[in-house]
């Protein structure tokens, strides 16, 4: 499996998101995902699914293999609690260690400087190997990488071809930080599209395969999500083509400021 290189730490290209996966479906599919070579699995605290996650990966038989992330929601990120609900997420996900922990989003109300020092104390005490942040802006970036004494490995954030994310992207590259990109097919949009139809068809491929490959093409990580067996298996099928220069300059030119996930809480977005 191709993986991302972010501060020495190898974060597997593609990975399965699972927000809105619930109960046996969840743990099935997780489960089916690793058999088919996902090596790296995306949950966190918010989408209550982390217990079924868990079984998902200890079903697989391949626990070692798989990178798991997991969320602290913004309502998590004083430290005490922070501590508290770390804790209760790897006792739900039944791991020895949680792999990536994640700042979910960012909470103006509890200063930075403390979350991320309790993100450290998680690390050092061995509850997570590596953290980062998700949903951060290039403003956020530069005051945590200032102030957080654990390298941050990367920042979650919305990343499709319908949206324009250079900026943030460009802030991430600068501080080594690996981008993973979810919606990466634009939660389901990208099918239907006609110029990733059009390419696809180019291609024997896909549009959801296409808007994919133009993605992990540019050294972002996936973590597209699907409740279909066939669909797990579609979605990876994307490293035995490659796209031309024009057709990765084509797609970028699909951005129209289509921004899927945004709520009350949201930061102002670059
Ligand atoms: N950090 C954050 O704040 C944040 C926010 C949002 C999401 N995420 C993470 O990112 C993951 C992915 O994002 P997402 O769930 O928002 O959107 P997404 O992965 O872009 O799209 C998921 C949707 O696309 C459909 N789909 C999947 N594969 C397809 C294919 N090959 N052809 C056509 N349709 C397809 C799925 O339906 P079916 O189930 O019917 O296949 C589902 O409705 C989440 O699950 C979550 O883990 C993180």
């Amino acid at each position: 499996m191709q993986t991302v290189d972010a501060k020495g730490f190898k974060l597997p290209i593609i990975g399965l998101g699972t927000w809105d996966l619930r109960g046996r479906d969840c743990a099935r599919l997780v489960e089916q995902a690793i058999r088919l070579g996902y090596r790296h699995i995306d949950t966190a605290q918010m989408y209550d699914n982390e217990r079924e996650v868990g079984e998902g990966v200890h079903a697989s038989g391949r626990r070692a293999e798989v990178t798991v992330t997991t969320k602290v929601q913004p309502t998590m990120l004083a430290p005490h609690d922070l501590e508290r609900s770390v804790k209760a997420s790897l006792a739900k996900l039944r791991l020895d260690v949680i792999d990536l922990l994640l700042i979910h989003w960012p909470n103006p109300r509890v200063p930075l400087a403390e979350t991320l020092g309790a993100m450290a104390k998680m690390k050092r005490e061995g509850i997570t190997r590596q953290i980062g942040v998700s949903n951060f802006t290039v403003a956020l970036l530069e005051e945590a990488t200032k102030v957080s004494s654990e390298p941050l490995v990367c920042n979650q954030i919305e990343c499709h071809p319908f949206l324009d994310q250079d900026k943030v992207i460009a802030a991430c590259r600068q501080h080594g930080m690996a981008v993973v990109a979810y919606s990466p097919i634009a939660r389901g949009g990208a099918k239907g599209d006609a110029l990733l139809e059009k390419i696809g068809k180019a291609h024997g491929k896909t549009a959801p395969q296409v808007c994919l490959r133009w993605l992990v093409q540019q050294g972002i990580v996936v973590i597209p999500r699907t409740s279909k067996r066939e669909r797990l298996e579609e979605n990876i099928a994307i490293f035995d083509f490659a796209l031309t220069d024009a057709e990765m300059t084509a797609i970028a030119g699909l951005a129209r400021g289509e921004r899927i996930v945004d709520w009350t809480w949201s930061p102002k977005w670059d």
